[in-house]
């Protein structure tokens, strides 16, 4: 009889987690953390190219949304620690998809550890828990801080050694983990990228290591001495927030039955040490001037990740493919900044 039991719950298992995936459309969708770098644009994109949807930009006190991202859509407060609230919201705007954005970045995460720990790890917690109940799906990014010292740095391979120092890390690991757990062992249909350093002229990283290859555009745009904290010859993937953002929503819309992992991709477009960069931004702006200072926690960090990852499985289980290098990036960057700060 027991015996029976658990094949029968295996099959609904199974079944649960085809079904959840084949119905998975992308219509209500809520973005937590929608006033961050990822966030801001992410909410934009989604309200602005998939017909029909609903995105509710979820924030937290001080970090209110506004203007556009404001007017052209719901928002709600959503404190991923709030069990309750994250359900309330769920509940309330029939939400299928949850962007769970909420995370301290690397360099802050070594200063404030508990927190990360409970915003990345309570906060995922939370989430799963609302999206088993509810049958929403998750995508929850992990990151190339995922990786530590022990891990091949060049072409770092999907399926690899795991044992990363930082709190940061720890947490990516960890949410890897529990998202995987929460598909294998209920069917939420959970799915997520690594994200390499992301450049974008929106919204500025908060405390990341590889928040220096955005600031620079800002000083190069401005003619002011960039203080780099990073040590020449460290090479770490950088993609350009476009791509970046069209890996989310590609991922959440892919076949399920062609993923073979799910938690989560290396996705790569770009590896470069900051000498490279600032050469790049030198053939459009030549008064770029440098001095580095470099800052011992994010260049420890910086030193035990990789210095560019295999992205083979995501550009064979969902099509993966960035448009930007650095050329392209470099030129984007540059015109639009200039825009933003009105030089
Ligand atoms: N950009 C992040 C950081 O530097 C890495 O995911 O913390």
């Amino acid at each position: 009889m027991d015996f029976l039991w658990i094949i029968y719950k295996k099959i609904a298992i199974f079944v649960n987690q085809y079904l959840n995936c084949l119905l998975q459309s992308m219509k209500n969708v809520l973005v937590i953390g929608s006033t961050g770098q990822i966030g801001s644009e992410l909410t934009m994109k989604i309200r602005r190219e998939i017909p029909g949807s609903t995105v509710v930009a979820g924030y937290i006190p001080g970090a209110e949304p506004k203007g556009e991202l404001l007017e052209s859509g719901p928002s709600a407060l959503a404190d991923v620690r709030d069990a309750a609230g994250l359900a309330a919201i769920v509940e309330q705007y029939k939400i299928d998809t949850i962007y769970n954005l909420a995370a301290l970045l690397s360099a802050v995460a070594e200063r404030k550890p508990l927190l990360a720990w409970d915003i990345q790890m309570n906060g995922l917690l939370n989430i799963l828990e609302v999206a088993r109940e509810k049958g929403v799906a998750v995508f929850t990014p992990s990151s190339i801080g995922s990786f530590g010292p022990e891990t091949p740095h060049d072409g770092t391979p999907q399926d690899t050694i795991q044992r990363p120092r930082s709190m940061y890390g720890v947490t990516k690991v960890s949410t890897e983990l529990l998202s995987d757990y929460y598909f294998y062992k209920y069917g939420v249909d959970t799915r997520a990228v690594r994200f390499p350093g992301l450049i974008s002229y929106v919204t500025l990283p908060g405390g990341g290591t590889t928040d220096y290859a955005v600031e620079v555009y800002y000083s190069a745009v401005k003619e002011e001495e960039f203080v780099c904290p990073i040590a020449p010859g460290t090479y770490m993937d950088m993609m350009y927030m476009p791509d970046a953002l069209q890996a989310a929503v590609n991922l959440m819309q892919a076949d399920p039955s062609r993923l073979r992992h799910r938690n989560a991709f290396n996705i790569a477009a770009m590896s470069f040490e900051p000498e490279q960069l600032f050469a790049k931004i030198r053939e459009y702006i030549p008064s770029l001037r440098v001095r580095y200072e470099v800052d011992p926690v994010r260049q420890a960090i910086a030193n035990s990740w990789p210095n560019s990852m295999d992205d083979s499985c995501a550009r064979e289980e969902w099509d993966w493919k960035p448009s930007y290098g650095l050329d392209e990036m470099t030129r984007d960057m540059i015109k639009h900044l200039k825009i933003k700060l009105g030089i």
